[in-house]
């Protein structure tokens, strides 16, 4: 972006001078720096994306993929996609917040532009008015908007989030919409389908731990939108897998959502061809079937330890941030039990199934088990991160309890996936496209 006059901080300090070129490097470092006048009033961007670069932005991400196309050839509808990326650039400034999203978040853009698109296609195949679709679709594309404000330090951190990174973190609904509220006439629904977009249906969610139906249709939508795409790209994707094996993900995890919202995602990962194993390499299975022993290992360690400390945990006048705390227990050790994958005999079966060799039979199975220990393990972590944005802030005895769980979960190394197994998923095992 250029500069259109001298750049001044509050403090009448010259920071850009008029005609400069400003990098997203300089704009990532300046922008909390109090200015003079508001930022969007110093710049003009060199080029702000347009409908109908969006459009072909959506295109492209549909083409370079799979799965998506085959939603797309089942539900798509063109000019419905068209006026989507057309609304969105009704409303002022929102060409230049979408542009400076694209730019300095390129990846974080594109998974937004996914949620948008399945939920576009949702509304389609449930049979919405268009102006719903729209909503949806620009709710989709802007949830995550508020996360440009937190450091990249923060958001792309690989490892564990410390309590004051983690708080960080969850204020990014929040930030987003109060950005979007500044935008004249910015629909209603898409601004709460923002703020709510981490709420869960048990309360558990953040940020106004909001539960069942005080939480907006529009936020479940892009919410469970959000789930399937992160777990899709991050997990399924890589190894060559298809969006439909997330159906029994789906199916554990989301106890409480509304049922035409459950049943529109599952109608839309089940037009997917389910991905077909061609060619199984017995040792790597082997190692896959130990692998996923290690993973069950690891969430029942803490779930002996979370269960002791829920029932140490006293019903009466319980403190606001101890009963979140529980609420979100009970959640996650419904998620556990409800699937069985933490029972002995799981794994027996599984083993069965090894002693027998119905190598196709196993594999399947396994890979089912192995996506929803991981969507364990992800949903455990985040609990952790609950807990330890709680525990320094309180000094209620009911959430000390928690700190056995905390310094279990440090000290405990997730396994790790061994070597052979990465490369025999590199090697795409399964059907070409
Ligand atoms: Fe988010």
């Amino acid at each position: 972006m250029t500069a259109t006059g001298d750049i001044y901080s509050a403090r009448k300090r010259l920071l850009f001078k008029s005609g400069s070129v400003i990098s997203i490097e300089d704009y990532e470092s300046h922008r909390k720096t109090p200015l003079l006048h508001p930022f969007e009033e110093y710049v003009t961007l060199v080029e702000k994306i347009a409908p109908n670069d969006l459009y072909q932005k959506v295109s492209e991400l549909v083409e370079d993929d799979h799965s998506l196309r085959s939603i797309d050839q089942k539900f798509a509808q063109r000019e419905v996609l068209s006026g989507c990326c057309k609304k969105i650039f009704q409303y002022p400034r929102l060409d230049e917040i979408v542009t400076l999203f694209f730019i300095s978040r390129p990846q974080l853009f594109a998974q937004s532009l996914r949620v948008a698109y399945l939920a576009y296609v949702f509304g389609i195949s449930s049979k919405y008015p268009q102006e719903k679709i729209e909503a949806l679709f620009i709710a989709g594309l802007l949830h995550d908007i508020g996360l440009l404000f937190i450091s990249p330090k923060i958001t792309n951190k690989v490892g564990k989030l410390t309590g004051e990174e983690w708080a960080k973190i969850q204020l990014h609904p929040i930030i987003g919409y109060k950005m979007l509220r500044n935008v004249d006439n910015f629909p209603l629904e898409c601004g709460r389908a923002v703020l709510d977009h981490h709420e869960c249906v048990d309360g558990s969610g953040y940020c106004r731990n909001k539960k069942g139906d005080e939480i907006h249709w529009e936020a479940l939508v892009v919410s469970i939108m959000d789930d399937v795409v992160a777990i899709y790209q991050n997990k399924l994707k890589p190894i060559g897998r298809n969006l439909s094996d997330l159906e029994p993900t789906i199916l554990m995890n989301t106890h409480g959502y509304p049922r035409d919202i459950l049943s529109g995602t599952l109608a839309l990962v089940k037009c997917v061809e389910p991905s077909v194993v061609k060619r199984i390499d017995l040792q790597s299975l082997h190692v896959m079937v130990e692998y996923t022993y290690q993973q069950q290992l690891y969430i029942n360690k803490f779930f002996d330890v979370l269960t002791t400390i829920d029932g140490q945990i006293k019903e009466i006048n319980l403190a606001k941030d101890a009963q979140l705390l529980k609420d979100a227990w009970e959640r996650l050790s419904m998620t556990i039990t409800s699937s069985g994958i933490n029972e002995s005999s799981y794994m027996e079966w599984l083993l069965r199934l090894e002693s027998e060799e119905d190598w196709i039979e196993l594999y399947t199975e396994i890979e089912f088990t192995r996506l929803m220990l991981e969507e364990v393990i992800y949903e455990m972590n985040n609990f952790y991160n609950n807990v330890s944005g709680l525990i320094p802030k309180s000094k209620n005895d009911d959430l000390n309890n928690y700190k056995v769980f905390t310094h279990v979960y440090m000290a405990t190394q997730r396994p790790t996936v061994p070597e052979m197994l990465q490369k025999y998923w590199d090697s795409h095992p399964y059907d070409e496209e």
